[in-house]
């Protein structure tokens, strides 16, 4: 009976939910289907509980009766109401973590098949509350919308991350942390508990570990946060996490190995993984400043950019890792461990004997793959003991197997996510920009419209994506308060992109409701920040059939007012006004802004768009671009998108030799315009080329130089500046353009785009 009833249920939410519809239910993440009805639910401590669990939901059955506690003042009773509440398991649901809720108006039924789904029915329950429930504030009754939903999860993995060892971070906090992130059915924390500035996780076979390593001295970041408390002070350090030791402040903390165990199961309760990360072979100088034969070196120490990484051809390291990684496994039940294996710097390991004895006697043919080998071993270690294993996305330079899960963090290597799928990894996106919540400027819209893939992904791979994971850097994050404004509300936004599925996402609709979350937030104590900026955010499709480019754009403000025009000219009222996605031919200076009461307001956005013959033909390097700077690879100098401000935004491509490259454009053409636009930012070592030089060839062999343009920036310039280096091709007739850019500094060269028509 209870079988049929729910199967009507089922066939009720997807006849009425095949077309997406919008609602003034303010759920985040939006439900895979929902559908309002007619009328109410009268919840009062008269509802009668019924629970049809197969035995299966105890945890879950608390978690709502402490719900109901907060919000009616008392649990629910099993004896027989007016109205009931049912908790009603299903072998029914096929998909993990799904579940459906009816309420109508004289019954609410939570049903899943797994106790994941359930706690997500009741938390979905819990959203439908007043935000006023998470302040405690009770009250005798509440009326709830008929509506029916069913839902399930787009991603398996939704993470947030926290990075607890560049500042310290309370249990208490972490379990704040851990609810939050159950309310919008995020699954996954990843805590960085190790790295240069301390060591948090007690390590029993090591004591030495937490009792000198998890206790620092006042470093820069934290002079950069007692200098910034004095503005604002909720940077200031927190003074329960300073010891004074004969006089001398050391800060820091750890947690022990019972907080630890306790945090899991608190976290279970809550249906979050954690997964432990302990960065290793590099990111390790808190350890090593312990253990200094850790390092080839016998020291710890900063080497050019990052610090003195474990010496990995030593027995006594893999002694090391091992007992700490059997501590590690001991604690944490989780099917994930991360180790790291990011931003390792290996001189040391160039200038080891040991290491290049090693590498001979093992055929490791460079020092990328000696890292390759320290992350195998460690990973089978891990494997053996039935973990799997995840790795930053560096790991994949050393040569890793397929069984390894991949984070890609590093946006402005664009060919990574590609990489790691033909290599067989799964792949978890975790990309810098946008995903460092620890970057002030990581705009709310930017989180929500992020493109998971670029074109040259695979599709045949899509399925390899495991999902999306949000990190936050602690470096200049030094107390909770903090942490809150950088989270809060982005972790709504990454919540619904890893949850709902592409086809109901609605960007204009959850900005109705991220400001209806923001009043729970608000009631939960969480210190959120959100300023709507009317900052525009740009999409360009090219479209290589008809030649043109398709242009959209987002707003953080609601129903913004956009005019634009394609002439480089400011906007007016009298420009275009914006509809959505419109389309550009040739070469095209777009300005657009947000119009508010009829008055054009800042910042205002200039992008050139250009459709030009070069687009999408082939570029072959003479010189290779530098590897840390590759932009879109061979693609980027000729796929129409120009870069922005910032030579890291991935479409700039580096170069520290010359630039010297040919462009075969399929076919003889008539050739009449170039340019190519560099960038200079000398702060940081990027430079104008000496000149750019044009050449053209019918075959490929023999160039005729046409165009050479000599540099008129001064290199004592210590503002931010573009050149557009441009000139006539003089209708010459050529297949092969080839580019040259002196690079007489040796500095950093950048460009964007080479425009030839
Ligand atoms: C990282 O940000 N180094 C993973």
């Amino acid at each position: 009976m209870k079988y049929i009833y729910f199967l009507v249920v089922l066939a009720l939410v997807a006849s009425a939910c095949s077309q997406p519809e919008r609602t003034n239910v303010t759920l985040v993440p939006y439900p895979a289907q929902l559908k309002t009805g007619k009328g109410q639910f009268k919840l009062n401590p008269g509802t009668q509980f019924v629970v049809n669990d197969n035995g299966k939901f105890g945890n879950e059955v608390d978690f709502l009766q402490a719900l109901m506690r907060r919000a009616l003042g008392q649990e629910l009773s099993e004896d027989k109401g007016g109205s009931s509440i049912e908790v009603l398991q299903s072998d029914t649901f096929s998909v993990p973590e799904s579940y459906a809720i009816q309420i109508t108006s004289g019954k609410i039924l939570l049903a899943a098949g797994d106790s994941t789904g359930m706690f997500y029915a009741m938390e979905t329950l819990r959203q439908l509350l007043p935000p006023s429930v998470e302040a405690g504030e009770s009250a005798a009754e509440f009326a709830l919308p008929a509506l029916s939903i069913y839902d399930k999860p787009r991603f398996e993995w939704r993470g947030m991350h926290l990075d607890v060892s560049r500042h310290f971070f309370s249990i208490d906090y972490l379990e704040r942390y851990i609810d939050r992130l159950a309310l919008y059915k995020l699954n996954k924390l990843h805590l960085h508990l190790t790295d240069d500035q301390g060591w948090r996780m007690e390590i029993k076979t090591y004591p030495g570990l937490t009792a000198q390593g998890a206790w620092r001295r006042f470093n820069g970041q934290d002079s950069v946060c007692i200098a910034k408390s004095k503005e604002d002070s909720i940077y200031a350090l927190d003074p329960a996490h300073i010891e004074m030791r004969d006089g001398i402040p050391y800060y820091g903390g750890f947690y022990t190995q019972d907080q630890l165990r306790e945090l899991v199961r608190y976290a279970q309760e809550r249906h979050v993984e954690i997964i432990p990360e302990i960065d290793m072979p590099g990111h390790m100088m808190a350890a090593i400043d312990v253990f200094p034969s850790l390092a080839t070196t016998g020291k710890a120490a900063w080497g050019n950019v990052f610090s003195t990484p474990l010496n990995p051809v030593s027995e006594d390291t893999y002694t090391f890792v091992e007992n700490v990684l059997n501590e590690v496994v001991d604690i944490f039940p989780s099917k994930y461990i991360h180790i790291g294996a990011d931003e390792v710097e290996k001189i040391s390991w160039e200038e080891s004997q040991a290491c290049r004895m090693f590498m001979i006697e093992h055929g490791i043919t460079d020092y990328n793959h000696l890292q390759g080998y320290f992350v195998g071993r460690v990973a089978k270690f891990l494997q053996a003991k039935g973990k799997e294993v995840v790795v930053w996305d560096d790991a994949l330079e050393g040569g890793i197997d397929s069984s390894l899960h991949v984070m890609y963090w590093r946006n402005w290597v664009a060919n990574v996510p590609e990489n790691v799928v033909n290599n067989g990894n799964d792949l978890i996106l975790a990309p810098g920009d946008p995903l460092y919540f620890s970057r002030p400027d990581t705009r709310l819209f930017s989180v929500y419209n992020m493109k998971l893939y670029g074109p040259k992904f695979p599709l045949d791979k899509v399925d390899q994506i495991k999902g999306l994971q949000a990190c936050v850097w602690a470096e200049t994050v030094p107390s909770e308060m903090v942490a809150d404004q950088l989270i809060f509300p982005r972790a709504l936004a990454l919540a619904e992109r890893a949850w709902t599925d592409s086809s109901r996402l609605n960007w204009d609709d959850f900005k109705v409701r991220v400001s209806e979350q923001l009043k729970r937030l608000a009631s939960m104590g969480v210190n959120y920040y959100y300023k709507p900026t009317a900052e525009l955010l740009t999409f360009m499709d090219v479209d290589t059939i008809q030649h043109q480019i398709g242009i959209t754009f987002e707003s953080e403000i609601s129903q913004p007012t956009i005019y634009y025009t394609t002439d480089g000219s400011l906007p007016t009222t009298e420009s275009h006004l914006y509809t959505g996605q419109f389309f550009v031919t040739g070469s095209a200076a777009i300005c657009a802004a947000v119009f508010k009461d009829g008055q054009l307001t800042e910042p205002v956005l200039h992008k050139q768009v250009d459709y030009h013959k070069a687009l999408g033909k082939p570029v072959s390097y003479q010189l290779p671009w530098n590897t840390a700077y590759p932009a879109g690879d061979a693609g980027a100098l000729t796929d129409g998108l120009r870069g922005g401000d910032s030579y890291n935004d991935g479409l700039w491509q580096g170069f520290t030799n010359d630039l010297d490259v040919t462009v075969d454009l399929g076919k003889t053409e008539t050739l009449n315009a170039f340019s190519a636009t560099f960038m200079q930012l000398a702060g940081p070592g990027v430079f104008m080329p000496d000149y750019v030089e044009v050449a053209l060839s019918e075959d490929g062999l023999n160039f005729k130089s046409v165009l050479h343009i000599e540099n008129d920036i001064s290199a004592e310039n210590k503002e931010q500046v573009f050149k557009n280096f441009e000139g006539s091709l003089q209708g010459e007739k050529a297949r092969y353009v080839k580019v040259f850019a002196r690079n007489g500094k040796k500095a950093f060269l950048f460009t964007d785009e080479l425009v030839i028509n």
